[in-house]
């Protein structure tokens, strides 16, 4: 099945029928956005319903969990604290992103105390109230993966199928030992690095090929039904012991990443 054909959550209105909410539709409304296109809340939060229930007993599902509860006890973690989540994309529009989200809802309601922030530049507002809805924050800007992840919790950042600068950012914001009290859900770093040339995964992703000689990863079998939402994702953890391993140099060099304008793969926040 085409990922079009889940196409299904935005409706179009004709604009006499409803002048005032086109009015007000029209001040809120990005730019990027077709004018006429109304997402009906109602019915993506029943969609969002039946993907979770579609989700929720997969073998994929339970491998996550089970691999994330593997995870804490290997970092001697009590629990995950948070969950930030970037780069979900429109789900009112996309199934991937919709199942990507609703694996997201299985990962809040299993770690109930858990805070849970989502951000995606590209979320339409009805999007955003939806999220609201259930129970996520939203973060306010864009802080291009160099989100700073407190250091006496462990916090779960999902970033599925998002762009290896993407990521190296997150690793930039976190170098050193406070990378173990984060746990990464993202594309996998073996992936990227023995996938892509070694000019370019030098020039967009050097903390991915710093890293990776430290990081304990765990690769996700795609078991799920539809084979483009969760491939090629991977858990990665940072153990105290394999940190150590590192010279005692390594962590000094730590410059901010600068991308080409030319090969930024993500939305830079506005300057
Ligand atoms: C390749 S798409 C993946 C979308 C979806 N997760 C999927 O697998 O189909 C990358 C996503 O990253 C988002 N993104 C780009 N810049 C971002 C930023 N600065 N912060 C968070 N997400 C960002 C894009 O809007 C897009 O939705």
């Amino acid at each position: 099945m085409s990922e079009m054909s889940n196409f299904v959550l935005v409706t179009r209105r004709r604009r006499h029928r409803n002048a005032k909410r086109n009015l007000f539709r029209d001040a809120t409304t990005p730019e990027t956005t077709r004018e006429d296109d109304v997402v009906d809340r109602e019915l993506l939060l029943r969609t969002l319903d039946n993907t979770l229930i579609e989700i929720r007993d997969t073998s994929f599902t339970k491998f996550v969990l089970s691999q994330l509860t593997e995870s804490l006890t290997v970092l001697n973690s009590n629990g995950i604290s948070e969950i930030v989540c970037y780069g979900l994309g429109r789900f009112s529009q996309y199934r991937s992103s919709r199942c990507q989200l609703a694996l997201l809802l299985c990962l809040k309601a299993r770690h109930a105390n858990a805070r849970v922030h989502v951000y995606d530049p590209v979320f339409r507002p009805e999007e955003v109230q939806v999220l609201r809805a259930l129970g996520l924050e939203i973060i306010e800007t864009n802080e291009e993966g160099k989100r700073i992840v407190h250091r006496d919790r462990t916090t779960l950042v999902y970033m599925p199928h998002c762009s290896r600068q993407l990521t190296n950012n997150l690793l930039y914001a976190n170098w050193g030992d406070g990378l173990s009290n984060c746990i990464l859900l993202a594309n996998s770093f073996s992936g990227i690095v023995d996938n892509c040339l070694r000019r370019d995964v030098l020039c967009m992703a050097g903390y991915i090929l710093r890293i990776r000689p430290y990081v304990t990863e765990i690769q996700l079998e795609n078991s799920f039904a539809y084979e483009e939402v969760f491939n090629d994702l991977s858990i990665h953890i940072f153990t105290k012991q394999e940190l150590l391993k590192a010279p005692a140099d390594f962590w000094n060099s730590r410059e901010e990443p600068r991308y080409l304008t030319d090969d930024v793969e993500f939305i830079a926040a506005a300057r």
